[in-house]
């Protein structure tokens, strides 16, 4: 069936979703519109990457992105990634680092992040890098973010399991 001119339809974190749009409507704008606001708008423009979502395994700036280039593929937002009481892995070395402040840019740290983890097998500075260049914080001087996402990289590096979270009760 042709997509129709008026609608978008592609798979949201794991869910075939059609949605309402106009052709101008950035993926962002529809994102945040359907309720998904865990995708930040900061910059607008291609620079901070808060907006970061992953299409079709790529992390990508979602406002950039019209929402009309998603029709077909499979978008990811940081809503797939974990939730407040169950926290991705990289989330809760965040928490544990004292790496959150404003905590603005973290959702596309953590969706640049998992791009990563799920594209390569090595994770060599220059490569984790590569990845995280476009997803500025403002407040944090990057340190204690970099702390949290190298013990998970070296973690997954080593084969070793993930650890409970602080405070788990046996
Ligand atoms: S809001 Fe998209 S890169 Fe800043
Ligand atoms: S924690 Fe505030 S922008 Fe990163």
């Amino acid at each position: 069936m042709k997509p129709d001119q008026n609608t978008v339809s592609f798979t949201l974190n794991g869910e075939l979703k059609t949605f309402a749009t106009e052709p101008d409507e950035k993926l962002l704008a529809l994102l945040r519109r359907e309720g998904y606001r865990g995708t930040k708008f900061g910059c607008g423009q291609g620079t901070c990457g808060a907006c970061t979502v992953i299409v079709d395994g790529r992390a990508v700036y979602g406002c950039l992105l019209y929402a009309k280039q998603a029709e077909g593929r499979s978008v990811r937002t940081i809503e797939s990634a974990g939730t407040f009481e169950e926290p991705a892995e990289f989330q809760k070395e965040l928490i544990a680092a004292g790496a959150v402040q404003c905590g603005y840019c973290i959702p596309g740290m953590v969706m640049s992040a998992t791009a990563l983890m799920e594209t390569e097998t090595v994770f060599e500075d220059e490569i984790v890098r590569e990845y995280m260049d476009g997803n500025l914080c403002r407040c944090t001087g990057y340190e204690k973010i970099w702390i949290a996402l190298r013990k998970v990289l070296d973690r997954r590096a080593a084969g070793k399991p993930v650890p409970e979270p602080h405070g788990h009760k046996h």
